[in-house]
Formats: C-alpha cells, sequence, structure tokens
C-alpha cells in the first residue's frame, strides 16, 4: 500500500514549516522495520534529511550521529566519529541498524587547505561504512558523491554520466575513488551500495560545511537582511545547484527503488538547474529590488572553472524516474518567504 509522506524543515534551524511541505509516496509496510544510521547527520543535508527519513520510516527508526553531540531533533542521537570502525561496529550492532546514509566528509574547499587530511578523513570513514555493511548484512548504504569528480577535461555542458573522471580537488579524487568502491563492494560482495552526484545543494534550513557552491546558499541570507554580498566567485561562472527538497526527494527515491532498477552503481548523475552568480542575484532582485553584490573571486574560483557548468541526468530519469521540481525562481521564492520567516521568528 502507498501512503503519501508530507515532511516539513528540521527542529534545530527553521522556526517555521514550508506552506507546501515537500511530498512523494512511499511503501507503508517499510515503516518501522527499517532501522537507519545517519553519520554525519548534523552537516547541511544531514540536518534536513534525519527529518525526511523520520517522516517516512518512523522517529525512533533513525539514528542521527556526529562528531559532536546533535541539537534535539526529536528522536534518537549517538556521537560517532566515523574514523573509528569499532565503534561504528559495536553502534551498528546495538542498535540492530539495517541502513547507513553515510554523509560524513571534508568538502571541497575545505580539503584544499590539508588535502591528505581531508583524503584521510573521506575514504576512511568510507571504508569502515563498506567494511561494517560487508560484515553485518546492512542491507543498503547511501554514500554521496558531487560533481565534483569532474575536471577540465570532462565536457563542461551537460555532462554526460559516462564520462572521463580527472578531478583537480582532494575532495574530487576522493569521490571519485569512493564511487568506485561502492561499485566494487556492489560487484565483489553484493553489498547494495547506492549513490547520487549532487551538485550545489542550496535550502534555508541549514548552513553549507565548505563547498565551492556555498555563495548560493550565503547569498540569500544576505539578500533578506538586505545587507551587501560580495561574491567569492565571479558573475558569469555557471554550476548545477539543486533545492534542497528535491535533493532530499531524490536521494529516498533512489534508495526506495527496487534494486533491479539501479544499473549505476558508482554514482549517477543529478541536476535540477544551471545558473551563475549574475543570475541568482537577478532572480532574487525580483523579490529583493534593493539588494546589491559585487564580485571578489578567491581560490574557489578555480575549482569552480574545473566543474561542469549543466549535467546530463537521463539515466537516473530513465532508471528510477527521477524528476525535480524547482527552477531557480520558484527556489528564490521559497528560500527568502522561509527566510524572512526565520528572521521574524528572531532566527
Ligand atoms: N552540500 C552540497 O552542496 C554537497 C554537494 C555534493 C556532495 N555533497 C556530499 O553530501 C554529504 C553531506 O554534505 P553536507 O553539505 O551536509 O556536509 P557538511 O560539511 O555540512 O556536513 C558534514 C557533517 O559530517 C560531520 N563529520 C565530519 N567528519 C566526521 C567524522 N569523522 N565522523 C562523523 N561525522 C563527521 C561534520 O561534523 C558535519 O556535521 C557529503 O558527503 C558531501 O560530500 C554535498
Amino acid at each position: 500500500m502507498n501512503s503519501l509522506i508530507t515532511f516539513g524543515p528540521v527542529n534545530n534551524a527553521a522556526k517555521a514549516p514550508p506552506e507546501k511541505p515537500t511530498r512523494y509516496t512511499t511503501n507503508h509496510h517499510h515503516m518501522f522495520k527499517e532501522k537507519i544510521l545517519i553519520i554525519g547527520a548534523g552537516g547541511q543535508i544531514g540536518s534536513v534529511l534525519t527529518d525526511a527519513l523520520r517522516s517516512v520510516y518512523g522517529t525512533d527508526q533513525v539514528i542521527a550521529s556526529d562528531l559532536r553531540p546533535l541539537p534535539d531533533s526529536g528522536g534518537p542521537t549517538e556521537v560517532l566519529n566515523a574514523l573509528d570502525g569499532e565503534a561504528l561496529n559495536a553502534l551498528v550492532t546495538r542498535h540492530n541498524i539495517n541502513q547507513i546514509y553515510h554523509l560524513a566528509a571534508i568538502l571541497s574547499a575545505t580539503g584544499e587547505k590539508d588535502p591528505l587530511w581531508a583524503w584521510n578523513i573521506n575514504m576512511t570513514s568510507l571504508f569502515n561504512v563498506l567494511e561494517v555493511a560487508r560484515n553485518k548484512g546492512i542491507k543498503k548504504v547511501y554514500y554521496p558523491s558531487s560533481i565534483a569528480v569532474f575536471g577540465r577535461e570532462a565536457n563542461h555542458y551537460d555532462t554526460p554520466q559516462h564520462e572521463v573522471l580527472i578531478p583537480e580537488t582532494v575532495y574530487g579524487i576522493s569521490k571519485v575513488a569512493g564511487e568506485n568502491w561502492a561499485n566494487y563492494y556492489f560487484r565483489r560482495y553484493g553489498t547494495d551500495v547506492r549513490s547520487l552526484r549532487y551538485p550545489g545543494i542550496i535550502g534555508y534550513q541549514s548552513m553549507p560545511g565548505g563547498g565551492t557552491t556555498d555563495y548560493a546558499v550565503d547569498i540569500y541570507h544576505f539578500a533578506v537582511r538586505n545587507k551587501h554580498f560580495e561574491c567569492f566567485l565571479r558573475d558569469n561562472t555557471s554550476l548545477p545547484m539543486l533545492y534542497m527538497p528535491d535533493a532530499i526527494r531524490a536521494t529516498i527515491e533512489l534508495m526506495e527503488a527496487a534494486a533491479d532498477k539501479i544499473t549505476i552503481r558508482t554514482s549517477y548523475n543529478l541536476a535540477g538547474m544551471s545558473f551563475t552568480p549574475a543570475e541568482i542575484y537577478a532572480s532574487i532582485q525580483k523579490i529583493c529590488p534593493e539588494f546589491t553584490i559585487s564580485y571578489k573571486p578567491d581560490f574557489r574560483q578555480k575549482i569552480a572553472d574545473s566543474w561542469p557548468a549543466s549535467i546530463d541526468d537521463s539515466q537516473a530519469r530513465r532508471d528510477w524516474g527521477w524528476k525535480p521540481e524547482f527552477d531557480l525562481d520558484a527556489m528564490s521564492a521559497d528560500m527568502i518567504k522561509n527566510l524572512r520567516l526565520q528572521l521574524e521568528a528572531g532566527g
């Protein structure tokens, strides 16, 4: 039986629910049978995904974990360093975990400050997850990849699924390696690992964690406060982006898809929209006409220049019916409305 599930914003950041919550269908009989561990649940995506997964599978079925204690989100939480394989094993046993969402990572811009440190965290944590999944018979693992897997040799526009992967950041190198390890565990051990190459994710519920697309979140926070915004990318830098409700829905739809529909076991290309800083500024200006911007590119410009401007996600559309809902103007309207509500509530 299919039931319509709705979910709103996370408790720790957002003060007011969106008018029209994101909706999707799921199999009702899954509820209360799954026991899900989220690693890196305190981050930009994890904090929103925690609420979404709880509304699908039941509050107590989803254990949110991070390096440090998480703010109260109404459900079970744990402190877990994903570099500690023994602690991960013990936690999986203690809670009878049968699905893992592994979101912990050092992102593109932060990783460049200390490449070997970033590589170690991104790879060791993944190996710990893949090993516990293999050894304890975890049913499904989610591991996000990124458009950072592509480098300048890749086609810049409508970058295809099967493209040359020569990333220029340590983050991108770790994601290419991670995708291939996911594929290896699936082929060799049958571990059901699923993955999406997220573009830049934009949401009002949480702040980004050190990526190259962070400006596209920050800009809205400046706009609703009518503060001048200095952009760290050039005005004409086009990058693929996705609004948070679409990103969350894509993740859950991929994880709910029948295993035989998943033909890509490295990671799926995923797209929502593409825009430049000048275009997002123009979109915001339609709602906030006084808002001003200037451009001061820093080291992140070079990273952005090596990434695609747009992504061909037709494989995800074909295999499991992916379709984004939000374009740039719809996202701007929803972001600004919700950030204004947060501001009014004192956030
Ligand atoms: N946000 C985006 O635009 C974007 C784009 C592409 C891919 N992704 C991927 O999605 C995932 C989540 O991204 P995010 O933006 O939420 O990142 P984030 O930086 O906001 O959150 C990551 C979380 O992981 C935690 N963490 C770091 N090291 C840890 C460790 N050793 N053990 C346990 N937890 C640890 C951090 O405390 C943080 O809360 C990452 O794998 C990232 O590469 C994100």
